[in-house]
């Protein structure tokens, strides 16, 4: 099993009346990242998190602000999303005709960049950009709501992309990320399986001690 990884509690289910206080629990787990899930009800059928939260959230953390846009024109928030705070932000190949200049734009505010596919989407879409991104975030649900089954076939994907970096030798320099799904009981083979962000909403904040939670992640 790999010794490192980071764990990124997904805000989407904590209590959105009480944002500070799962940035508290957060701290108090010891997480490493924030993922914030961005929704435009356009490219997912949901709405949820805009730059003004963001915002708000990065005033009251110095954690690493993991942004996962889930929207449609991605090329139109990048800039407010960068400006309120985000480390990294992710955006769907199935979002834009033209990843290339999505990536630029991210990389020119000064953060780091992610792609992200969707569980259906080939893995040939996405690796022209390997050695461009910081990230990769392979979707092991649907996206759009929290709560959801780990998708088995995700596992494969990633040995994949794992293998692919390694023969352009940029797996020291690319992150995995697993979105979905992700509970105690699967987080060791998740994590064997190549990857080295784990997001978990459902699983953190939908327990009775998400602090402790995210600890028992880290102790696995
Ligand atoms: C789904 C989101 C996920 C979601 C994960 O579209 O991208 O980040 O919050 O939730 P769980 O961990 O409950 O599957
Ligand atoms: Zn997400």
């Amino acid at each position: 099993m790999a010794t490192e990884f980071k764990l990124a509690p997904s805000i989407l289910s904590a209590d959105f009346s009480n944002l500070g206080y799962a940035l508290q629990l957060c701290d108090d787990g010891g997480a490493h990242w924030i993922h914030i899930d961005v929704m435009d009800n356009q490219f997912v059928p949901n709405l949820t998190i805009g730059p003004p939260v963001v915002k708000s959230l990065r005033s009251k953390t110095n954690k690493f602000m993991d942004v996962h846009m889930m929207v449609i024109e991605p090329e139109k928030l990048v800039n407010p999303f960068a400006r309120a705070g985000a480390d990294l932000i992710t955006f769907h190949i199935e979002a834009t005709d033209d990843p290339q200049s999505v990536i630029d734009l991210i990389k020119s505010t000064g953060i780091q960049v992610g792609i992200s596919l969707k569980p259906s989407t080939p893995l040939s879409d996405i690796e022209p950009y390997y050695d461009q991104v910081d990230l990769i975030l392979v979707m092991s649900v649907e996206p759009g709501f929290g709560g959801q089954g780990y998708m088995e076939g995700s596992t494969a994907r990633r040995r994949e992309i794992k293998d692919k970096l390694n023969e352009q030798c940029l797996q020291d320099r690319v992150l995995i990320e697993v979105d979905g799904g992700i509970k105690l009981h699967n987080a060791k083979e998740v994590i064997d399986a190549g990857a080295d962000v784990l997001v978990a909403g459902s699983a953190i904040f939908g327990s009775e001690n998400p602090a402790k939670t995210i600890q028992d992640f880290y102790n696995l």
